[in-house]
């Protein structure tokens, strides 16, 4: 035998062997019905690791041994979409819900419509490219207009098919480019499990599987991503932006015999009471569901009568969401604790008997300021409500009193001094919050570092509370600089550190020098400037020393920023400790300057008003290209307008445009004026 004919005869067994796994994980991870036993599994999947170990230059992309590992990655690239990734508009509310009914049937003038019912998952939405039947790649939602590429880390996800046969696409009636959209979530069981390793590692917890899922995609390690077992439900199927099939429930289908997991509770119904009914009937099975969901979405079935009802904002009219109440209990206030924050607010806390809600024990509860306390007229010893939404923490809502729920009896009084430093607390005019003065309080300090620290900031995983309190209370850190102090002596000598955790949040420090600059201005923690300011004021200055000498006049030609922002950083940087910072944190090697946006300046000083529904891009994504150009977006029109840009439904505002003869542009024609 020739070697060419060998390596096509290796090529070939190891193609019949991914599609043998590939068949047996579908059955596994997707239909929940394994024909195999695990060990004989592994065995498959042995052999296919050893003949790709023999033949590397045999491994594909889409081979099932490629879930795991993956390189870490710098950052996520930004990805447009093929079309919006629109959200849903929703209702806690039958009488609303019915409204929206009405509407579709007056809208569309006709009587017969038949809608399907689906669960409003609670994850993240995410978009899957494939071509030829490969995926590749995965995009999260963004602003909907442009989102990040997830690729490597949706790999890892078992119950997303890495490639789909010639035969199943046939089967299904799908062309072998086309884009799926779906829900990825964190089941309970790994998001219970997750958080409890997390805690005995010392890292903050995540308050809901939400934010786990969203942490766990955009995380730049796609091993970790991989333990941490993610699942995803399709519930879209698109070609070239466009919905592909005439009906929803045939979307569905084709998804399932793609090999995709698709939510089983679903029904297709031809009238509103149907679809009611569906509502009810799943609200109490919610609580069995190894997920959360957060409601019920219906939608229009047919294609065509979705493109013809078309969205308002980012919503489509086709579609609502019934949003289940938020789920709550009922137990007893033990205790209210006083917690320092970053800024030195003093926010109570109940300490709550611990109590399960939906899925997780509950043992703390916020009561946000004292303002709240004697809204709810709550006092210790007091039986409470305590609801937990769909994110953060969870909160008291009322004081229950019956024969059952006596009153407590304690009031709760705002201390005089600082918990944590003995400070004496101040309310300033006209301010809700109390706050302690002290500059040097070790809670503000604690709270600077682990926010400097924290996963969407300098990301240095590891150095949670655990960590971080005992290395402020040592006096191994003073100040966010002195992290890259740090030796591993220093580490060693900290209570539960052995030599690989200490290794381990070393490289972590390391690792962080070389986040992007906007993330450092964010974990300066200067007042008012949050996640997204920063991001602006990097684009905007491109380096630390711009920004720092910048006048308030200047500061508030970024985007966002007012005089409150821009006061603000003017305090911050006029104060020598806090440029000295900065000095110290360019002296560890950290990244201070970015790419300036240069802006383009083919539409400077023209000014564009956009209104009705624009189809192809959102409201924010078409004011971005109109801003990079260097154009500015008005809210309404007058006779300083340049241009008028009508989307569909587009009401007074085109109509004024006409009176005063401004230019009007369509969709198109604004692209046209933008590639010029
Ligand atoms: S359809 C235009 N179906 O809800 C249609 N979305 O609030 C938009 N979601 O961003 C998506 N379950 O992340 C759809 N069965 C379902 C869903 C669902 C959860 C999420 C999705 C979307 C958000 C909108």
């Amino acid at each position: 035998m020739t070697t060419a004919t060998k390596e096509k005869d290796i090529e070939t067994r190891l193609e019949a062997l991914r599609e043998k796994i590939r068949y047996h994980e579908h059955r596994y991870y997707v239909l929940d019905d394994p024909e195999i036993s695990d060990a004989e599994f592994d065995q498959l999947m042995n052999e296919l690791k050893r003949l790709e170990a023999e033949h590397p230059s045999l491994i594909t992309p889409d081979s099932p041994t490629q879930r795991v590992g993956g390189k870490p990655r710098e950052g996520f690239v930004k990805l447009p979409h093929s079309s919006p990734m629109l959200s849903l508009d929703n209702t806690y509310n039958v009488e609303e819900l019915r409204n929206w009914d009405r509407r579709v049937h007056e809208l569309s003038g006709r009587k017969d419509i038949e809608y399907v019912c689906e669960l409003k998952l609670d994850g993240m939405s995410l978009a899957l490219g494939y071509q030829q039947g490969r995926l590749a790649r995965g995009v999260t939602r963004g602003d909907g207009s442009v989102g990040e590429d997830v690729t490597a880390n949706v790999r890892t996800v078992r119950t997303i098919p890495l490639s789909i046969s010639r035969e199943k696409l046939k089967a299904a009636g799908v062309p072998p480019d086309f884009e799926v959209r779906g829900e990825m979530l964190m089941p309970l069981e790994a998001f219970g499990k997750m958080n409890e390793e997390r805690q005995q590692r010392g890292l903050s917890q995540f308050a809901n599987p939400r934010n786990a899922t969203a942490g766990t995609v955009r995380q730049l390690e796609p091993s970790i991503t991989a333990e941490r077992r993610l699942d995803y439900f399709a519930y879209a199927l698109l070609e070239d932006g466009r919905t592909y099939f005439p009906e929803h429930w045939e979307t569905l289908k084709a998804l399932e015999t793609l090999g995709f997991k698709v939510n089983p509770a679903r029904v297709r119904v031809s009238n509103f009471e149907d679809a009611w009914r569906f509502i009810e009937k799943e609200e109490p099975k919610r609580e069995e569901l190894p997920y959360e969901i957060d409601g019920i979405v219906i939608k229009v079935n047919r294609t065509a009568l979705q493109e013809e009802l078309g969205q308002t904002g980012k919503a489509p009219r086709w579609a609502i969401a019934y949003k289940y109440a938020a789920r709550s209990a009922i137990t007893q206030i033990e205790d209210i604790h006083v917690q320092v924050g970053r800024t030195g607010k003093l926010t109570p806390v109940a300490a709550l008997q611990p109590v399960p809600i939906g899925g997780t024990t509950v043992s703390r509860a916020t009561l946000h300021n004292l303002d709240e306390i004697e809204r709810l007229g709550v006092k210790i010893g007091d039986w409470v409500e305590v609801e937990r939404g769909g994110d953060v923490i969870p909160k008291v809502i009322r004081v229950v009193e019956d024969k059952n729920h006596p009153r407590g009896h304690r009031r709760f009084q705002m201390p005089e001094k600082c918990p944590e430093c003995g400070t004496h607390v101040v309310r300033s005019q006209g301010e809700v919050d109390y706050r302690c003065v002290n500059a040097n309080c070790p809670a503000k300090l604690r709270e600077t570092i682990l926010h400097f620290a924290s996963r969407g900031v300098m990301n240095i995983d590891g150095m949670g509370d655990a960590l971080v309190n005992q290395l402020t209370a040592r006096g191994l850190v003073g100040n966010v600089a002195d992290i890259y102090r740090l030796t591993k002596a220093d580490l060693l000598s900290l209570e539960r550190m052995g030599d690989k955790s200490a290794q381990n949040v070393l490289d972590e420090i390391a690792a962080s020098k070389k986040l992007p600059f906007e993330r450092v201005i964010y974990g300066l923690g200067i007042r008012f400037v949050g996640e997204r300011t920063a991001q602006f004021l990097a684009e905007h200055f491109g380096s630390m020393d711009a920004l720092m000498d910048a006048g308030e006049e200047e500061l508030e030609q970024v985007e966002e920023v007012g005089p409150r922002i821009a006061g603000s950083i003017r305090e911050f940087f006029a104060e020598p400790k806090n440029r000295e910072l900065v000095k110290r944190l360019r002296e560890a090697g950290l990244t201070l300057s970015g790419k300036k946006k240069e802006r383009g300046t083919k539409l400077a000083g023209k000014t564009f008003v956009l209104t009705g529904t624009l189809v192809r891009h959102t409201r924010d994504g078409a004011k971005k290209l109109i801003e990079d150009l260097g154009g500015r977006v008005a809210g309404s029109v007058s006779k300083k307008t340049d241009y008028v840009v009508a989307g569909n439904d587009a009401g007074s505002k085109l109509d004024k445009a006409r009176d005063l003869g401004i230019p009007v542009l369509g969709e198109e024609e604004l692209e046209a004026l933008l590639r010029q």
